[in-house]
Formats: structure tokens, sequence, C-alpha cells
């Protein structure tokens, strides 16, 4: 989603903010534009397409000036043109913005800056920020009161950056991320520590509600009342920094293949979070588990398998769907947020309800400063490092062997988890490339696939329509096994691909009966499993493995699928089209 990047120092402003938001082109975006101060003038320059494309055109890392603001755009209000882009200036051109979020009650205030002469060339909600601040500053003369007075006027959720003609650089945070990074003799703001972790790793994660000022005196943050408030200066952790693709063709491919290592990472270091949250899920009288896509995929494994194995229930919930769900959580109950990023404003959300009736968060997330991570009382950490495909591979499978040793411990030892196993099987998969690149040759043309699966296997054929979707822009569902015959059977012709999820356990013989009536009706079957049948049309086999341990490997087989068939249609894996991979709006 949109990154912002600010820089006030010592230093020629405009080429490292170029390469910071570089550096934060896996959060998705459709526009470019940078801004600088010089000479007490600012100047704009900004485009649609990749960061290198508008650098091409329009020289942006050549803007002269020691003090500048940037931004990528994902559309929300208004369509993907150059003039929508930010930076935004106000109508006499004195303050530039960057703006992350959304301003829910712009139009009100678009009206009331236009009846004081302010005029609007964009169609964005962003816009009215600069125009507001112009109108707050021409008033006060003062950057600090402006600013006060302008988030006194903003509804929604936002952060933005402000920069104005007389050198000073001002940001503020309401329900959207913003970093400070302390450099030597320089400052950055940031959606992303990504966006300054070549420079430094000393960060300020300003808090919710609070501004901060940068000008020659050095740096102010206040609430905003206009409050001074204390900062904590945290070392970031710099793998993060580390995200290249190396000799991989696409950091997709080369996240799906870390997964041997990887899936032994998971809740690393944080093994004593992990005991703590088995107990508090033993006593509490509810529990949640909340996340958007994957990661609710993921939640909606541990009701499977915590049911099964360890007799808990847990209910899981699609983050976005929680405030219409509850608009409280009752008394002595938990809630699980799982999230890689730590950032998704519907988990955010998610969590802000179950604060507000004092339900005890517990964090599962690969970003440790995150948002997310501030918010929760406990943290177990994924520990995949730096996923930079938007489609989310690796930090799933980390995902579910918290699950898992969460789930071992509730249970008392009874899967005997063998994550080396795993591990291995996981590298058995991935040594199988070219079956499966053959068969996403075959896909290329398809326009539906479904993946059944029944039991456990059902959230993991959800999570395989969504990487489908995601990765090749294909239509695929998700289909409970025994659903079949309650509806989705209609469906299938001769011109269907069905992705049968069937290992050799307490499932096999239902699933199998599943796949002939759905062959028999003239579709195509791809069968996922450890045991061949002459149903299937390709067997892509996996390894057998205990029972409980199918859904941590089967995945691996889709994802790769998904990835070799993005491949042969020519999409993007890494960036598919109108997807963030930071979903920060609600
Ligand atoms: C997964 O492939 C997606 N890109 C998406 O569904 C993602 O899992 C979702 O937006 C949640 O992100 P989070 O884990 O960072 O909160």
């Amino acid at each position: 989603m949109c990154s912002i990047i600010g820089y006030y120092g010592k230093n020629s402003a405009a080429p490292i903010m170029v390469k910071g938001l570089k550096r934060m082109e896996y959060r998705g975006y459709d526009s470019v534009g940078v801004a600088t101060e010089y000479d007490q003038k600012i100047e704009v320059r900004k485009g649609v397409g990749k960061v290198s494309e508008v650098n091409d055109s329009e020289c942006l890392d050549k803007l002269p000036g020691r003090i500048g603001i940037g931004h990528t755009r994902w559309a929300t209000h208004g369509k993907v043109t150059a003039l929508n882009a930010h930076p935004h200036s106000s109508t006499s051109g004195k303050i530039a913005i960057v703006h992350n979020g959304i301003i829910e009650n712009f139009n009100e205030l678009k009206e009331e800056l236009e009846k004081d002469g302010f005029t609007f060339v964009s169609e964005t909600d962003s816009e009215v920020i600069a125009n507001l601040l112009q109108q707050n500053y021409n008033q006060t003369s003062n950057v600090k009161k402006s600013i006060i007075k302008t988030v006194s006027k903003l509804k929604g959720h936002y952060a933005f950056v402000a920069m104005f003609e007389n050198g000073i650089l001002a940001a503020a945070r309401y329900h959207e991320p913003m970093i400070i990074g302390i450099g030597k003799d320089d400052y950055f703001l940031s959606s992303d520590v990504l966006g300054f972790i070549e420079k430094t790793d000393d960060a300020i994660y300003i808090d919710n509600g609070n501004f901060v000022i940068l000008d020659s005196s050095g740096m102010q943050i206040c609430d905003f009342e206009g409050t001074p408030v204390k900062h904590q200066i945290t070392k970031v952790s710099k793998e993060f920094a580390d995200a290249y693709k190396g000799d991989y063709a696409h950091f997709t491919l080369k996240e799906i293949s870390e997964q041997p290592e990887t899936i032994l990472n998971a809740g690393k270091k944080t093994e004593s979070a992990i005991e703590q949250t088995a107990d508090f899920i033993k006593h509490a009288k509810n529990v949640y588990m909340t996340g958007s896509g994957t990661s609710y995929n993921a939640a909606l494994v541990a009701k499977y398998l915590m049911s099964k194995y360890a007799k808990v229930k847990i209910e899981p919930i699609i983050s976005s769907e929680l405030p219409t769900l509850h608009d409280s959580i009752e008394p002595n109950s938990i809630l699980i947020a799982i999230s890689q990023s730590g950032e998704s404003a519907d988990v955010l959300e998610a969590v802000n309800i179950a604060k507000k009736s004092n339900a005890k968060i517990l964090a599962i997330a690969n970003h440790k400063n995150s948002a997310l991570v501030h918010e929760s009382s406990l943290f177990i950490g994924m520990n995949c490092g730096p996923e930079v495909g938007v489609a989310a591979t690796k930090s799933f499978t980390s995902q579910l062997a918290i699950i898992y040793k969460i789930t071992e411990k509730l249970c008392e030892g009874c899967l005997d988890l063998d994550f080396k196993e795993v591990s291995n099987s996981i590298s058995k998969i991935l040594s199988n490339h070219s079956k499966i690149q053959s068969i996403a040759k075959e896909l290329k043309n398809v326009s539906d696939i479904y993946v059944l699966g029944r039991g456990i296997h059902y959230p993991i054929a959800s999570e395989a329509a969504l990487k489908l979707k995601e990765l090749t822009y294909i239509h695929a569902e998700g289909i409970p096994g025994g659903e079949l015959k309650h509806g989705p059977l209609a469906l299938m012709d001769s011109n269907v691909y069905v992705i049968i999820i069937n290992p050799n356990d307490s499932t096999y013989t239902d699933t199998l009966t599943s796949a002939r009536e759905i062959k028999a009706r003239g579709a195509k079957i791809i069968g996922i499993s450890d045991k061949n049948s002459d149903v299937y049309d390709h067997w892509i086999e996996i390894p057998s493995i205990k029972e409980s341990m199918f859904p941590l490997i089967e995945i691996i087989s889709i994802q790769l699928l998904s990835y070799y068939s993005a491949v042969e249609k020519d999409t993007d894996p890494d960036y598919p089209r109108n997807l963030a991979k930071s979903v920060t709006v609600k």
C-alpha cells in the first residue's frame, strides 16, 4: 500500500528518497512522486508507473535540496493519474504533503476551503491536508499551531508528512504507521523501516495521535494537543534490509524455496510466549483468532488442529468481519491476532475492539516492531525474514508451525512434532519443479480452478485458491469436500480443473469419492497426494508423513503451481495487479 518517505538533513535528499521508495516497492503502488525544498521554494515531480520508470522520465533523484518528501501511491480516491499522485501542494505552492490512509470528511473540508479561495487539482482526499495546513499556517504563521489545528479537523485514519517552504518538515500519525529514522546528522520519516534501513537502524515509532516537527533546532515530538511527549529509540532489525532476490527470477520463488529453513525458525526465541499462549488458551472463557487473507487461513487451520488434537474450541474470525460480529468481547477472553506485516488495518481494528473489552491480545507476527506487536501483551515471532512477494508463502507455513507448537503444548506432546522431518519433506517437494512446471503450462488458458479438501485440508484448499487467484488471475475457489454435492458439482464440466488435496489419511477415501464424482462430469483432476490413483489426470506426489503434518507440506506444491502458472501467463508473480503487501487502509 502507499509508502511515505521524508528526509531532513545535510545530504542531497532526492536520491536518498528515491532509493527508500524503491526499497518499499513491495508494499504495492501505482504512481510515484518526490518534492524537495531548495532556496525556500518547493518543487514537485511525479508520474504513473514504477519508481525507476518515473525516475527515468522525471529525473526525481536530480531534484536539488536537503529536505524532501516522497511517496508511492496505491489509488483509493481518484484514478491512477499523475495529477492524483503525491506529493500534493497547497494552492499557493508553499506547502507540499504526502499522505497514507483515508480522510473521511474530505468533501466537507474541501467545500469549506473552496469558499475560502483554495483550489484543488486532484480527485484525492489527500489534497485537503495541504490546503488545510496552508489555511491554518496563514492564520498562525506557526508550523506547530497549524499542525494542531489541522489534525483537530481531520477525520479518518492517516499518516502524513508536510514540507513547508521555510524548510521545516512535520509528520503526524493517526492509525497509520510513521517511523522516524535517526541518522548521524539527518532524520528520515517513513511508513516502513525499509525506507531508511540502509542509512540507520535507530528508529522512533511515533505513537498514535502524535506529531513530529523537524527544523534547524532539532526534533520535537508532541501529542495532538501540542504537549511534548517522551520517545524511545529502538534498534530495528537489520535482517529486513536483506531483501535481495539473489539468483532467483522472482522474490516469490525465492521465498517459496526458503521454507525448509524458515519452518525450523518459526517461534524460535519466543518459546516462553508459546507456552504462555497455551496457558492463556486453557484458562480463557473464549479464544478468538483473527487475521486477513492468508493469515486468516492459518487461523482456520488452527480451528481444525486444536479441536481434533487438543479438544480446544477456538473461533477464527476474518478481521474485517470482527466489527460486524462483535462490538465487544466477553471478559476473560483472548484474541490471537495473526499478521505477517503486523500493519494490516483490519487486524488492528479488530485488536482495538478487543482491547476496549479488556481482552488479552496475543500477536503472531513477522515484524516485531509493527503496530500489532506494540498493541499486544504477548508476541510470537514468525522469524521467516523479509517476505517481499505480495503473495504470502513462507509466512503461511511459519504461522502454521507456530500454531502447531501451541497445539503441541495444549495436548501435552500428542502431535509428536518433528520439524526436521517436515523440512526434509518440503525439500523433496521443492525438488519436483519440472512436473509442476509442465502442469502449469496446461493451466495457462484455464478460466476456473477449484481446490477441494476435506477436514483440515479445507483451509489449505482456501489458501491454495487465494494463491492461484493472486498469482495467476484465474478464478479459483476452495471447496470443503463434503459440500461438493450441495452445490459446486453443478459447475463441473470439461472446461474445469480441480485440484484434489488428498493425502493418504483419514480423509482419503471420502475425498477420492468426490474426485470420481467430479471426473464423471468431465473435469480434469490434479491430485496432491502421497498415493497415486487412476482418477488423477496429473499426480503431484508429496512425501508420506504423520497424518497431522500434511497441511504443512501440501500447500508447498500449490504455491509452486501458482508461481509457475503466473510465469506461464506472463503476469508479475511478485507484484500482482491491484494488490499491496501491507493493506494499511480499511
Ligand atoms: C496473501 O497472499 C495476501 N497477499 C493477503 O491475503 C495477506 O495475507 C493479507 O493481506 C494479510 O496480511 P498480513 O498477514 O500482513 O496481515
